[in-house]
């Protein structure tokens, strides 16, 4: 017997799908391409998902009890991961997952420049019967006299004999490395882009490079499109163990969120798939295991075992990222299990370990790494940081998009600045979170010194009560619901509160 479809409308998008009975809503409106709000990728913990379901019904589950509060549940709120379809639905999804505010410019410091793709101009001896050799042979002879090696595969190859008589044996060779990527008609030495990649659990940015200026011809960021399954490593892990098909579902997401980077870098440069040779790619050891479609479960239990961490170089169209057919992808090593070859890269970039001062460069991403070294010495760590800060278990938290509070200045008045500028504040993401509390540290450093230095040389008490430390200020702000209207903080007796970078509406 052939299953009824169910159909699921999801406002205010008002997109449809028909989807067979069991499918949770949260899944439902991830395959239309409207990935629902989530930090724990599904499993009823995180409360990001809720949906209202306006017809139709789903049960409250116990997840719902968890993380709704009864008037909620009696609204006809669920969470859209736990909601199952049995009957024709209709919802209202008021947070999707969004563009997180990525670092896309940066400080450059001066290299030289020799990238690993070359290109080489090339007039060649058209054959004859006194010169037989190979078409193979006369390019590589020709590239041993400038000075490179050559390996050619036979994709390659294929298509040499068309371009050397059709270009009259007048050709461009590109190398990367001394794999041949191409052999181009005439001179192309003037287009030669390459594209590097960090992939971030959370957000990718790609960067189109000039590998003949050593420029950036244009930057670009977005979601990882794995998030819907998780906001960290452990979720996305934890998503593979359901199989080969559940790891290749997360290689596609990530290689399609690459294309697309890669489909807008191209529409905004003008530059071609075809000129873009080389993508050195940089990520945690989860995200690179994932990209290439390995199992990283080993990676999550002692005693935590990355099936890779050297350098890769595999070609592009493996894992189908499109940059030239026969271009490869370059990896950076890895240092550990949780220290990947992102943090290599910023390592090489920032030159923590060629100085003989001490300097300590960190990188508080979803995964939070710490480098501390010079020329003698560097140590290396990591730690869940993401999650800390930009959603799971702290009660207003959420992603750096925009409504995130991301600063925040606390003294006699409140100042905040809302990703967005003019725009309803809707929670505070990590760098709000610690410029909330640092006063709050600070404050708390000055009580102790005060007790400290009692002039009667005994701790001394300090009789007055302490106002609620600034960051209690701020979330008990943002989570009173009848305070949600009027939003402006309270100002401090005779003085109008200040706002900075946007308005905060609850
Ligand atoms: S509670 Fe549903 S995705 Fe987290």
């Amino acid at each position: 017997m052939i299953q009824r479809k169910l159909e699921v409308t999801y406002l205010p998008f008002d997109r449809t799908t028909r989807v067979p009975p069991g499918t949770t809503v949260f899944s439902a409106a991830h395959w239309i391409g409207l990935p629902i709000d989530s930090t724990c990728g599904g499993r009823g913990t995180c409360g990001k998902c809720k949906v209202r379901v306006i017809r139709g019904g789903a049960d409250a589950e116990t997840a719902d009890h968890r993380q709704l509060r009864p008037a909620e549940i009696a609204d006809g709120w669920r969470l859209s991961c736990q909601a199952r379809i049995y009957q024709d639905m209709t919802c209202e999804v008021p947070q999707l997952l969004r563009v997180p505010k990525a670092a896309t410019m940066g400080l450059g410091r001066l290299v030289i420049l020799d990238p690993n793709v070359r290109k080489v101009y090339l007039e060649l001896n058209e054959p004859s019967m006194e010169d037989q050799r190979s078409d193979v042979a006369r390019l590589k002879d020709a590239l041993t006299d400038e000075g490179h090696g050559m390996v050619a595969g036979v994709s390659v190859l294929r298509t040499v004999p068309g371009v050397f008589r059709e270009a009259g044996f007048r050709v461009t060779a590109v190398l990367a490395g001394e794999h041949l990527v191409a052999v181009e008609p005439g001179d192309t030495t003037g287009d030669c882009y390459g594209v590097a990649f960090d992939v971030g659990t959370t957000t990718l940015v790609g960067t189109l490079m000039n590998l003949r200026t050593g420029m950036a011809a244009s930057v670009l960021s977005t979601l990882n499109g794995q998030a819907p399954f998780g906001a960290d490593v452990i979720s996305r892990i934890s998503h593979g163990m359901n199989g080969p098909d559940a790891i290749q579902e997360l290689q596609g997401a990530v290689v399609a969120t690459m294309n697309t980077i890669l489909a807008e870098l191209y529409r905004d440069t003008g530059v071609s798939p075809q000129q873009t040779y080389e993508a050195v790619v940089v990520g945690n050891v989860t995200m690179l295991h994932l990209l290439f479609g390995i199992d990283p479960t080993p990676l999550s239990m002692a005693p935590f075992t990355p099936a890779f961490m050297d350098q890769l170089s595999i070609e592009a169209r493996e894992v189908g990222l499109e940059i030239h057919p026969h271009g490869y992808i370059q990896t950076l090593p890895a240092l550990g299990a949780y220290v990947g070859a992102d943090i290599v890269a910023g390592v090489l970039a920032t030159g923590v370990v060629r100085e003989d001062r001490l300097r300590v460069f960190v990188d508080v991403g979803t995964n939070g790494e710490i480098v501390l070294g010079s020329a003698q010495r560097a140590l290396a760590t990591a730690a869940p940081a993401g999650p800390a800060f930009e959603g799971s278990q702290i009660k207003c938290g959420m992603r750096a998009t925009v409504g995130a509070i991301e600063g925040v200045q606390l003294g006699d008045r409140v100042e905040l600045q809302v990703i967005g500028g003019d725009v309803r504040a809707e929670g505070i993401c990590g760098s709000g979170l610690v410029d909330a509390v640092a006063p709050g540290a600070a404050v708390r450093q000055g009580i102790d010194r005060d007790r400290d230095q009692g002039s009667d040389g005994h701790p001394r008490r300090d009789r007055r009560r302490p106002r609620p430390g600034p960051a209690r200020r701020i979330v008990r702000f943002l989570s009173e619901p009848g305070k949600r209207e009027d939003h402006r903080p309270r100002p401090a007796r005779g003085r109008r509160p200040h706002h900075r970078g946007g308005q905060l509406r609850g």
